[in-house]
């Protein structure tokens, strides 16, 4: 029986869904949403505030604050308010509703970018801001996790091992491509102690991460309008692009089964479907991938009917 006293010290780790029965898909699904944070960020958050209190930049008069598609600033968020740190969180429009009211109910700030910068995008606005908040008042402290190191550490420490140690004989790790921490920690585990394992980044069609022509994108969490400076595409085997409207299509599969699952889930789950589909059909392969969060988070988007009108909408003007 877990008993904690701060909201980081529990994550339920161990938890996989196994697609085969219900889905059809012959993958096991690590669920990282059952946590304070709701998501895995909360692993690289963790580990980048121990690391800035460590190094004595962060103090006791410090303002955090971060550029973040949603879920790392509720990591963030909770950790803040556990630790006694104000925090402002820099996002954009297209962040959820949910998302945003429970920074708040944390006590965090939040700023939400309105335009994008027409080279770099909402990411390209997002980190504008931040340097501008940074030169203006020393008291800010920038965790960056597009660049910092202990972001993809985390999941060197802590998520690699323990698929590692739950499938000793994996076949291939599906991992989504955000800040690529979560793939970086992943993939430079595996290349160093499990090497036969096969890495594959699932990315959203329209984001630059491996070299994609950029295109607006409305789910967030995956994807990048700038390529990210952790990324290195050395350690990864195979890169597969969904398209947003695959991902609602898999989102809403998911629920019709009882599993309500955050959007780059779907996407992850539909990229490995398919990659599986193409390498793997008829032989006995396991295969993992990780569900980053859960789905209350976008009742307003992804499971809104006029929402994903609107995305597949958007969808065919980008083709057509
Ligand atoms: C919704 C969502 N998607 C994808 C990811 C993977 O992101 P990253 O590449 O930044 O580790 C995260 C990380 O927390 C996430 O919250």
């Amino acid at each position: 029986m877990p008993i904690i006293s701060r909201p980081d010290e529990f994550n339920a780790e161990d938890l996989y869904v196994d697609l085969r029965a219900e889905f059809g898909i012959p993958l096991y699904l690590k669920c990282e949403g059952f946590n304070f944070a709701g998501s895995i960020k909360l692993k690289a958050a963790r580990a980048m505030v121990a690391a800035a209190r460590r190094s004595g930049r962060l103090r006791p008069d410090s303002i955090l604050v971060e550029s973040s598609s949603g879920n790392l600033g509720v990591a963030l968020s909770v950790i803040a308010a556990s630790q006694g740190f104000r925090f402002v969180c820099v996002t954009d429009t297209r962040c959820n509703l949910a998302t945003r009211q429970l920074m708040e109910a944390l006590g965090t700030h939040v700023h939400t970018i309105t335009e994008p910068l027409p080279e770099g995008g909402f990411l390209g606005a997002r980190l504008a801001h931040v340097r501008q908040l940074c030169e203006g008042d020393s008291r800010y402290v920038w965790l960056n996790q597009h660049a910092n190191e202990d972001n993809w550490a985390a999941h060197y420490r802590v998520t690699a091992p323990a698929i590692a140690r739950a499938f000793p004989a994996l076949d291939v790790l599906f991992t989504g491509a955000g800040t690529t921490g979560t793939l970086m920690g992943c993939a430079r585990y595996f290349k160093q102690f499990r090497p036969a394992t096969r890495i594959v980044a699932v990315d959203s069609v329209g984001s630059v991460t491996f070299g994609g022509p950029e295109r607006p994108r409305m789910i967030p969490g995956l994807g990048a309008g700038i390529r990210p400076p952790l990324l290195d595409e050395s350690y990864v085997d195979d890169v597969v692009h969904v398209d947003e409207t695959d991902t609602a299509d898999t989102c809403h599969r998911l629920a019709g089964g009882g599993f309500l699952f955050g959007g780059s889930t779907g996407t992850v789950v539909s990229g490995a479907a398919r990659w599986l589909a193409e390498h793997a059909a008829g032989r006995e392969t396991t295969a993992v991938a990780i569900a980053p969060d859960l789905g209350e988070r976008y009742l307003d988007t992804l499971y809104q009917n006029t929402w994903v009108e609107q995305l597949h909408h958007n969808a065919q003007r980008a083709t057509t």
